[in-house]
């Protein structure tokens, strides 16, 4: 299930790079919506001064870190991010495969980065 990995890597990029790990009493919040077979997943945490999501854009092997946000740029259907002062989130899109056939809708196939 692509979308349990990908709220993986986004919550613990909220805990690593975000004041939501940072601080004692910092939140993550997770929010997922359906709508039909689309599902609208968004990780919010509070924020950093130092960083925001960004992708670094590889798939070399010998890079130790960006992985998280290349998973969701090649997993997800569209994805992005979107701030104000004190929250910051990431949200992505993937549309669930039926249940009776197996197949993607071609939605899937329209990829999208809002970043
Ligand atoms: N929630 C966030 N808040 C602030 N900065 C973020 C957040 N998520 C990602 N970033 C920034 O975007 C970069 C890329 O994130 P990505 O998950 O791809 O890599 P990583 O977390 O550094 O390493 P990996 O996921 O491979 O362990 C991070 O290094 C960080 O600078
Ligand atoms: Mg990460």
């Amino acid at each position: 299930m692509s979308q349990v990995l990908l709220v993986s890597e986004l919550t613990a990029n909220a805990i690593r790079h975000s004041d939501s790990g940072r601080h004692p009493c910092g939140q993550i919040t997770v929010i997922i919506e359906s709508y039909g077979r689309l599902l609208h997943i968004e990780v919010i945490d509070d924020g950093s001064a130092e960083s925001t999501a960004e992708l670094e854009g590889t798939a070399n092997p010998d890079f130790e870190r960006g992985r998280g946000l290349w998973l969701v740029d090649q997993m997800a259907a569209r994805w992005g991010t979107r701030h104000d002062q004190s929250k910051h989130a990431v949200w992505f899109q993937i549309v669930m495969s039926c249940p009776k056939c197996g197949n993607e809708a071609t939605e899937a196939a329209t990829k999208a980065n809002d970043a």
